[in-house]
């Protein structure tokens, strides 16, 4: 069994990447680190952000680690909220707040189409890599199902009836922006 270092304090997305790696690979995280740590995302982009948080882990353990940025971006507002989608609704705000800001300055777009885009930075030691993963969809008008977690229940790939927080996870996995990002990841480690 491989062993990775995810840097990432977020619990949803440990698991849902240990998910998608399966048995062959040991995910660890800051978590696992003898003290805590934590890296602000300053980064006016998300590639900056992958990177940074992928150069902080290395950092401070020595050890080739992998991290991820993730962001939405709704095309009739130009790309946002982008960089600062965690936290579009203001600092602390809830997924819940996140979600109500988005549909309310939507109300009335007929152009709902949006894309989840995520950046893994992969630093081995030596070099820096970053693989990107897309996937296309509409925001929905209203919250549909209440499995994943963030934007889920507000986002509809395109192909397909149902929201994020609707689908099985194993398909969302299969198909979602991070999925396909750590997918071009996996398909470098393996070589
Ligand atoms: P992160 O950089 O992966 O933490 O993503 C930033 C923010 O984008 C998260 O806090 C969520 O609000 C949102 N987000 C990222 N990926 C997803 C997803 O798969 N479903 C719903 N929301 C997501």
């Amino acid at each position: 069994m491989q062993t990775l270092f995810f840097g990432t304090n977020n619990p949803h997305k440990l698991k849902e990447i240990q998910e998608i790696l399966g048995q062959s690979y040991r995910v660890l995280s800051f978590k696992d680190l003898p003290e805590p740590f934590d890296v602000e995302e300053t980064e006016p982009t998300i590639e900056g952000n992958a990177i940074l948080k992928a150069n902080a882990f290395y950092g401070k353990t020595g050890m080739p680690c992998f991290s991820d940025d993730s962001g939405l971006e709704v095309d009739a507002l130009d790309g946002r909220p982008g960089v600062i989608t965690a936290r579009y609704a203001g600092p602390g705000c809830s997924a819940d707040d996140n979600m109500d800001k988005l549909l309310m300055e939507l109300d009335g777009h007929a152009n709902r189409s949006a894309q989840f885009r995520t950046v893994i930075a992969y630093f081995d030691g030596q070099a820096m890599h970053t693989f990107e993963g897309i996937i296309r969809g509409k925001i929905l008008t209203a919250r549909r199902g209440t499995d994943g977690f963030g934007y889920d229940p507000i986002f509809m790939p395109d192909g397909y009836a149902e929201s994020f927080a609707e689908m099985p996870s194993a398909v969302k996995h299969k198909i979602s922006h991070r999925g396909q990002a750590l997918e071009k990841f996996i398909q470098y480690i393996r070589k």
